[in-house]
């Protein structure tokens, strides 16, 4: 028993239309009744719509990203408050795309998710290393300070997950060894338990993300420190996330949360 809850979260990134609330249907009736909690962070632009879909479902929704700020003149932004109103009990914050691609910094990252959480929304923090950093043998160090800076001092088990998502394997296709991953999960959980106490630590759960997919989903369920996945392309399509869905059903044991 691992005591935590297993997630399978899918992130569907920028695609996806009302076209595709289909899929969340079919997600429902593939799984009525999950062992594993079932999360789509959806563009903020389906949240309201897939609530609607969803209710009363099976599947939980989240954003991809939130403002550090409760409301104001933020033009574009979408704050914590405003996902929760639309039907998102998640969010990601600090995916590799943002801090790629809208240059967010870990200290961001963490004022978003201090207000995320108090907003009641569970954060799942993305960390990760580039390709460069892994072939330099930086990456536990690389990770170990996007976890002290991105974290929040609220974070508690309850609003906290935290996905890690080496950058070279997200859309690549390609994946660390198994070995890497357990090396990166189990340091994730020794890092925790320092800032927090191994009570605390040990209720929070780990995803693994980057290219996880049917058929390479249950190798990495197999880690202890694993707790589920972030998954991108394959969570649009619910024939491809199924099977990844069950993979993760079949780890969970007698003690570990469910529903
Ligand atoms: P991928 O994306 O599964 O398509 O590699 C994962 C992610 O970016 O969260």
């Amino acid at each position: 028993m691992t005591g935590r809850r297993k997630l399978a979260v899918g992130n569907w990134k920028m695609h996806g239309t009302r076209d595709s609330l289909g899929e969340i249907d079919a997600l429902m009736q593939a799984h009525p009744a999950p062992r594993a909690r079932i999360v789509l962070c959806l563009p903020a632009t389906l949240l309201h719509a897939a609530s609607i879909h969803a209710a009363p479902s099976s599947v939980w929704l989240g954003g991809q990203d939130c403002h550090a700020g409760i409301k104001g003149a933020h033009t574009g932004d979408i704050s914590a408050g405003m996902l929760r109103d639309a039907g998102a009990g998640y969010v990601i914050l600090g995916h590799s795309e943002r801090r790629e691609n809208h240059g967010e910094t870990s200290e961001e990252v963490r004022a978003k998710a201090r207000t995320a959480q108090a907003e009641g929304l569970v954060t799942i923090i993305c960390v990760g290393e580039s390709l460069a950093q892994r072939e330099a043998a930086n990456t536990l160090d690389i990770i170990g300070a996007q976890m002290d800076l991105s974290v929040p001092d609220t974070s508690t088990p309850e609003n906290l997950i935290v996905a890690y998502e080496p950058i070279w394997a997200i859309g690549t296709g390609r994946i660390p060894s198994f070995e890497q991953i357990v090396e990166v999960h189990d340091f994730l959980r020794k890092d925790l338990a320092e800032r927090f106490g191994d009570k605390v630590a040990s209720g929070i759960s780990l995803l693994y993300g980057g290219s996880v997919k049917p058929d390479n989903a249950a190798t990495i369920f197999a880690a202890e420190n694993v707790d589920g996945a972030l998954v991108g392309g394959a969570s649009l399509r619910e024939a491809d996330f199924t099977p990844i869905i069950h993979a993760l059903e079949s780890t969970v044991l007698p003690g570990d949360i469910t529903g």
